[in-house]
């Protein structure tokens, strides 16, 4: 698929005010700076469409971008930030929770790892939170141009193997970098087949 037109529609604070669509959309979730307003960027090619910060917590919102006017793009703000405090952290789960339960245009949620970081406990305990309510997910791969072949290899085998313990099989999982490019046709390609069926 060829992203010929990306536009943002609206940030919100409250499920409720989310638009009201019947189009599919897609989340893209995951620990704070670990790359998703970097991710979505890269996948729009609009370098300034998603607010990106070096300092974790920049996204706050519920923020939704309309693409080719056939799908939504939906920036969350991340979870596991060090320093939130643990009401910051009720309230993040209460408000996420919300929106990935009751959404029901909601195709695939893209879960962003960290290639540099081992597997966490907040991600591994939201991924079991998503197969319960059965809400479809991949995995991304984030920032993998700071990783040399070897050590990538590496991560990977390691994190499947963890996953492993929980699930009987793997999710689909996709090898990134924003910086690069790397997946970008890949995850095009997954939304423009999940979106025909
Ligand atoms: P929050 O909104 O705070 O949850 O963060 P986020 O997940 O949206 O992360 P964001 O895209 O803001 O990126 C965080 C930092 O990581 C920024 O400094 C980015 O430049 C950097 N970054 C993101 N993706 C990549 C990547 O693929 N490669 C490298 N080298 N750096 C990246
Ligand atoms: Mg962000």
């Amino acid at each position: 698929m060829i992203v010929k037109e990306a536009e943002f529609i609206i940030s919100s604070t409250d499920v409720a005010k989310c638009p009201k669509t019947v189009l599919p959309e897609y989340a893209f979730i995951g620990r704070s700076n670990v790359g998703k307003s970097s991710m979505i960027n890269m996948i729009t090619g609009n370098g300034s469409l998603a607010k990106v910060s070096g300092k974790p917590g920049k996204t706050r919102l519920i923020n939704h971008f309309l693409i080719n006017k056939e799908w939504y793009l939906v920036d969350l703000p991340g979870y596991g930030y060090a320093h939130a405090s643990k009401t910051d952290r009720d309230k993040w789960e209460k408000f996420i929770r919300k929106y990935l339960s009751s959404r029901k245009n909601l195709y695939c949620i893209f879960l962003l790892i960290d290639s540099r970081v081992e597997p966490q406990k907040n991600d591994l305990s939201f991924m079991e939170w998503l197969g319960e309510y059965q809400i479809p997910f991949v995995l991304v791969f984030t920032k993998t141009d700071k990783l040399n072949k070897v050590e990538f290899e590496s991560f990977r085998s390691n994190y499947s193997e963890k996953l492993l313990e929980s699930w009987e099989e793997l999710p689909t999982m996709f090898v990134t970098s924003s910086q690069t490019g790397l997946g970008k046709e890949e995850i095009l390609d997954f939304i423009e087949h999940v979106n025909k069926t």
